[in-house]
């Protein structure tokens, strides 16, 4: 196995040891492993139905942080907002950029594409919306949020809206530590593994492609990525501990998901 990141435990660490020199394993955001987020990326809308219908109650210009290959970003321009979109992989970046040229000009012209870091980024720009989606607020550790909130406070307008989601990992739905999933996409099927033991800080997500054949002796590329858990109530202590109020709690239902996500809306408190 030629690791670029850290094995995954479980089934999927096993798998990929069975593999061995024939497994190369990326992480989730490098250029093999942004393709395959790409592809995955189509699946469910709760949430973007969900933002859409906040961010619309919102008047002004948006900032879509950890912006990926633009699920979020372009159903936003689509309501006719300018948008800002920040992003720290160089591959996933290009995918949103390739999305953009080759999607109608109007979107692309109020669009402008920003390579950072969402725990430390200046614009010179206040917006009425900040988005944070799919629970990327748990890319970040606990060093690394506290200037998640600063900067956002930092560029939110007056009356504006930081909207994030995270999981509710929930140790009574989880009566198997490890979940295989098979997700056919429009581009390929993967076969993805899902572990998390209740307690435990961080879940890990392993994506295979389907049907590969263990035995076999073609090269097998996986992408493996480590998620912090982060619950609605550990999220709301910190946004208020850092000056926001948190005004509402949207639940996201999911059809077929193993734990329930929520959507926070907050803002600066007074
Ligand atoms: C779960 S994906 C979400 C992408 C997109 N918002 C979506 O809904 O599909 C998380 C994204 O966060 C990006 N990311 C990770 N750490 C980041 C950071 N510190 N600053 C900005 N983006 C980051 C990753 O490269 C990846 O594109």
């Amino acid at each position: 196995m030629s690791a670029t990141t850290t094995a995954p435990p479980g089934r999927a660490g096993e798998l990929l040891a069975a593999l061995g020199d024939r497994a190369v394993l990326h992480g989730m955001y490098d250029a093999y492993g942004s393709s395959v987020y790409h592809h995955l990326a189509t699946q469910g809308d709760h949430e973007v139905r969900e933002l859409l219908g906040v961010i619309r109650q919102l008047p002004g210009p948006v900032l879509d942080l950890a912006a990926g290959s633009g699920r979020l970003t372009t159903p936003i321009l689509a309501l006719g907002r300018e948008v800002t979109a920040l992003e720290l992989s160089p591959s996933m970046l290009g995918l949103l950029t390739e999305r953009l040229a080759t999607g109608p000009a109007a979107l692309r012209e109020r669009c402008t594409v920003v390579r950072g870091d969402m725990s430390d980024f200046s614009l010179e720009q206040r917006f009425a919306a900040v988005v944070l989606g799919t629970t990327s607020v748990s890319l970040l550790d606990e060093a690394g949020r506290p200037g998640l909130y600063r900067c956002v406070r930092e560029h939110l307008a007056e009356g504006g809206r930081f909207l994030l989601s995270t999981v509710e990992m929930d140790a009574a739905r989880s009566s198997d530590i490890e979940v295989e999933l098979t997700v056919p996409t429009g581009a390929a099927t993967y076969r993805m593994y899902e572990y998390w033991a209740p307690g435990d800080a961080a879940r890990t997500v392993t994506i295979f492609p389907d049907g590969f054949d263990v035995a076999g002796e073609k090269v097998v590329h996986v992408c493996t990525t480590t998620i912090g858990v982060l619950s609605a109530n550990q999220l709301e202590a910190e946004l208020v501990g850092a000056g926001f109020a948190v005004r509402a709690r949207h639940p996201l239902p999911m059809a077929g998901a193993r734990h329930p996500s929520v959507l926070l809306e907050a803002e600066a408190a007074a």
